[in-house]
């Protein structure tokens, strides 16, 4: 999704190197085109292309741009195809105000046309470029920038993060929200704006999150906010505990890599919250059905709590992808808690289902990302202790939405053998990775499969799905996760010589059964990758290949280790294939539309 980024500096440096850095750090969140816009001697200076960061810089040159204050953007096209009039700073014709947007503006084309007859003339396909004009036309009505800044947002329908800069008000940057992220950061040296901390980590810590329909103003001297009524607001400032190294590889070779070794340290600091959740438990009386809802990988990790919960605490419990939520809103009610997994916090679908949650029932948020639209309008909050992660497949953040799910499970249901259980998984997770040099292996083997089939039952399905999506986001080979007793009823006419079947295959109650859908998928040809127990002869003896896990791992937390492997294989055979692992094509790591 597109990043943004702003900053004014108080003494008299050139603000676009630092531009640049902050931009950069936001090349996780996926991008197609790169731009800079700053403000010196009285003209508004812009270079923009498409391509990575590095291309246009090595043409543009682009931290050579004088001006210490402006704005900068990367863009993941939505409306144009990526090309350098699409790219932003978007500009009116005459080149007095320039905007980065994040969102998309639904109202565009009807702006468009009646800002045409007007005599308008516009440059891009963009739905952004209606701002700029919009916010010239009002300060040629004699708005000053921050009233033209609200006279557009009261025009303008959808999702935004803005920032804009004018000609006429020189030293003033003027941003609003609604939902899409931004930030404030007070730093030492200036002021600065952006879609997401590690943009801004190494410059400021002390953040604000502006609320919707907030307008702020950074000039030299600091950072006003203003509500809709002109009344100033007075914001707490949250310091951040993330550090700007958290936010760097630190000599891996990509941040997936390193995100993965992680994770043992990252369930680590989760399972510190368990006070946390167990006071939000007490708080919460006479739920009667759990609701989960989520996306993509946090789906995942929620499909887990489902089965959790369900045979722990005896507690109905739903799981609704976000973005069909709205098709479930009639069946809740106060004795319903709506429970939203979310790294970023800033899933457009998420919000737009919480909002509906909160209309009916309690809702609690479990997010990696602190002060993220989720954590603030959640009734309850369980913050995972992750860290920053910038690859956009989600590892470490998924064992750490895990384990905040299970302390729940555990605590909900009094299961004290449970709680004691999960301080042995990070240890299991490091034994884990110690397959690497098997699974490199076994990645050179099997990159040249078309179709990958995932399986597993009980505890292990929701693992299974979330093998297959780290395949599919970054090799881009096409994989299927399945309960393993749901093969039969179709899939299987699927399954020819030699295609690859991981099989997820932990000891305990669902051993036998899943090992009788291993020899269904054999039988029929397929080269069977097994990840089981480590002392597990017979499956040694039926499969083609087993990653072992240590054997006192049992079935009720293998989700939280049997993960590990499976990330590892997507990561290996992105790199025989030649993909970079941290940027997939097509995908961003904060998906901040709907
Ligand atoms: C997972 O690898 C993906 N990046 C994606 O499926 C992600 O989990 C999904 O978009 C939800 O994001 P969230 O957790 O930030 O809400």
């Amino acid at each position: 999704m597109c990043g943004i980024v702003g900053c004014i500096l108080k003494d008299d440096e050139d603000v676009a190197p630092i531009l640049l850095d902050c931009i950069s750090k936001l090349e996780y969140r996926g991008y197609d085109s790169i731009g800079i816009a700053t403000f010196h001697d009285n003209h508004i200076n812009v270079k923009k292309d498409k391509g990575k960061i590095e291309e246009v810089d090595n043409k543009l040159d682009l931290a050579d741009m004088p001006g210490n204050f402006g704005i900068a953007h990367v863009r993941w096209a939505t409306h144009g195809d990526p090309s350098k009039l699409n790219s932003h700073p978007q500009l009116d014709e005459d080149n007095t105000v320039a905007v980065v947007h994040n969102g998309i503006i639904e109202n565009y084309l009807e702006i468009k046309e009646k800002l045409t007859l007007e005599g308008h003339v516009f440059k891009s396909d963009t739905d952004t470029e209606v701002i700029p004009h919009l916010i010239q036309k009002f300060i040629k009505e004699k708005f000053d920038l921050e009233h033209a800044v609200r006279k557009t947002i009261d025009v303008i329908e959808g999702a935004y993060a803005i920032a804009a800069i004018s000609l006429n008000e020189p030293d003033k940057i003027v941003a609003t929200r609604k939902d899409s992220p931004l930030i404030v950061g007070i730093g030492d040296g200036g002021y600065y704006l952006a879609s997401d901390s590690p943009a801004i980590l190494k410059y400021a810590r002390d953040i604000i999150y502006p609320e919707r329909g907030e307008i702020v103003i950074l000039d030299k001297e600091g950072v006003v906010v203003h509500d809709e009524f002109d009344n100033v607001v007075n914001k707490d400032i949250e310091t951040i505990n993330w550090t700007p190294e958290m936010a760097e590889k630190e000599g891996y070779d990509h941040f997936m890599i390193k995100e993965i070794n992680e994770q043992a340290s990252a369930v680590r600091n989760t399972l510190t919250q368990k006070e946390n959740i167990q006071n939000i438990i007490d708080d919460l009386e006479g739920i009667e059905r759990i609701c989960f809802v989520a996306c993509g990988t946090s789906y995942h990790a929620s499909l887990t709590g489902k089965y959790l919960i369900e045979s722990l605490a005896g507690i109905p419990t739903d799981v609704v992808l976000a973005s069909e939520f709205k098709y479930s809103a009639n069946t809740l009610n106060d004795k319903t808690l709506v429970i939203f997994i979310s790294q970023s916090g800033e899933t457009a679908d998420s919000l737009k289902a919480l909002d509906v949650a909160n209309q009916t029932s309690k809702t609690l948020g479990i997010v990696n990302v602190a002060g993220s639209s989720i954590t603030r309008r959640a009734q309850y909050v369980i913050q995972t202790q992750a860290g920053p992660e910038i690859g956009v497949a989600a590892t470490k953040t998924y064992l750490s939405q895990l384990t905040a799910i299970y302390l729940f499970a555990a605590l909900i249901s009094n299961n004290a053998e449970l709680l004691k259980e999960l301080d042995n998984v990070p240890d299991f997770i490091d034994e884990s990775l110690e397959n690497v040099d098997l699974i490199e292996d076994l990645s050179r083997r099997y990159n040249f499969a078309r179709d990958f089939f995932y399986l597993g039952r009980g505890y292990s399905y929701p693992t299974a799905l979330e093998g297959a999506l780290k395949l599919k986001e970054i090799t881009y080979i096409h994989g299927e996760g399945y309960a393993a007793g749901e093969l039969k009823h179709g899939p299987l006419a699927l399954i020819d010589e030699g295609i690859p079947v991981v099989v997820i295959i932990p000891p305990g109650d669902n051993y036998r059964k899943t090992m009788s859908n291993l020899e269904e998928v054999k039988s029929r040809g397929a080269n069977v990758l097994a990840i089981g127990a480590a002392n597990d002869e017979s499956l040694k003896a039926k499969a083609d290949d087993v990653i072992p896990i240590n054997e006192n791992v049992k079935e009720i937390i293998a989700p939280l280790i049997y993960i590990v492997p499976l990330q590892l294989i997507a990561y290996y055979i992105t790199l025989e294939k030649g993909h970079d692992p941290d940027k997939p094509k097509n995908l961003a790591k904060c998906v901040t539309v709907e």
